[in-house]
């Protein structure tokens, strides 16, 4: 028998062959490559236009030479000002590389085959995979209807009825990612009690910035109370870092103790632990960046209102805009106008799209493409 195997990948185990992997959004370089036009925007990923701080940049500069030296692997620096600035101990905290890494950490600490999560119908697109590739099983609790206010949005009553003796983690993304819809702190407190001991819940505010005067909970507060309670950040959205890749969770001790034997010993780069810190104390760039995405989300929202195009209620930095039937073809003419947006059909939505809210000269670029 020949010792070749022309499709070596075929080895790999059943969870990971059938897995679906993720669809990031239109790089800016390739649709220059493809199109052959400059002046491209990129409203596809819930990036912050504004970008980093400067101080920031002067940190991860700073540290280049440095690039020889592997990390701090306990990213002591960072911890300690986090700590500080969240009124937690350095104990409590996870860093990941970027928080979708703390995502797959909690599902290889938590879940094995034979043991369930529970994530809601149009939830975050990383929860799937993180959970499918440790052969655990993904639990789908339908959304909220059609006529409800926050359609397409996480239903709690729903998701509380799927959890089982064999749930280990409930996933809730407030807002979430990609219908921007949120859940009230009341509802979600009530939601959190109820859930057992024995289920982990997630809850992931990656948007927690963009709140804008939204019922938005802080759940950090909320540790105390629930010792199950793990809540993810990251300073890829408002912190304008999304390149650098840095992202953490706060929890219980024994929780990050957990999360901690998982990770890789050095799953944060010098270069973004020196960004990140610095990021954390220019408040006044993040507050900046996030008075315009709040305002142009109002702004935005009801221009398209008026053009006929609904959106569904958003918390994040970015809307779902239902486009109808011919959304692909409304996509394919903006990437023709250098307008790159997100298509959103690989979460069973085929007639909508995501739009990140950019500048207001780039909102209005896209409104006007849109108009036309
Ligand atoms: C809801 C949600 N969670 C987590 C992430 C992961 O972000 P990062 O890994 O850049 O921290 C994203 C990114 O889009 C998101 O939308």
């Amino acid at each position: 028998m020949s010792s070749s195997n022309s499709d070596p990948g075929q080895l790999a185990v059943d969870n990971v062959r059938t897995l679906a992997p993720y669809v990031p959004g239109k790089p800016i370089e390739e649709l220059e490559r493809e199109l052959g036009i400059t002046g491209i925007i990129k409203l596809a990923s819930n990036e912050n236009p504004f970008g980093p701080s400067p101080n920031a940049l002067a940190a991860m500069h700073a540290t280049l030479s440095d690039a020889w030296l592997y990390p701090d692997g306990s990213g002591y620096v960072l911890k300690q000002k986090l700590a500080a600035t969240l009124g937690v101990t350095v104990e409590q905290i996870t860093l990941g590389n970027g928080s979708n890494d703390v995502l797959v950490l909690l599902a290889e600490a938590f879940l094995k085959p034979g043991l369930e999560a529970v994530y809601s119908r149009y939830a975050f697109a990383v929860y799937p995979i993180a959970v499918q590739a440790t052969g655990a099983t993904g639990v789908i609790a339908e959304a909220l209807p059609a006529g409800s206010p926050m359609h397409l949005g996480h239903d709690l009553d729903a998701m509380r009825r799927a959890i089982t003796d064999r749930t280990r983690v409930v996933f809730i993304a407030n807002p979430n990612n990609p219908t921007g819809t949120y859940v009230g702190a009341h509802e979600l407190h009530a939601f959190i009690k109820s859930v057992p001991g024995h289920v982990i819940v997630a809850l992931d505010e990656a948007y927690y910035e963009y709140a804008g005067g939204l019922d938005i909970q802080n759940g950090i507060q909320w540790l105390d109370e629930f010792p199950n309670l793990v809540v993810l950040r990251t300073f890829s959205k408002a912190y304008g870092l999304a390149g650098l890749r840095v992202g953490y969770a706060v929890s219980h001790p024994s929780v990050a103790g957990m999360l901690n034997r998982v990770r890789q010993a050095f799953n944060v780069s010098s270069v973004a632990l020196a960004g990140a810190a610095a990021a954390l104390e220019d408040v006044a760039h993040v507050a900046a960046a996030v008075k315009v995405a709040v305002a142009e989300r109002v702004r935005v929202a009801e221009r398209l209102h008026t053009m006929g195009t609904p959106c569904l209620p958003s918390a994040g930095n970015f809307l779902l805009l239902h486009a109808g039937a011919n959304a692909r073809e409304k996509f394919d003419a903006l990437l023709r106008k250098g307008i790159i947006v997100r298509p959103v059909a690989n979460y069973q939505l085929p007639e909508h799209l995501r739009v990140t809210l950019g500048t207001v000269e780039q909102n209005d670029r896209f409104l006007s493409a849109w108009e036309a």
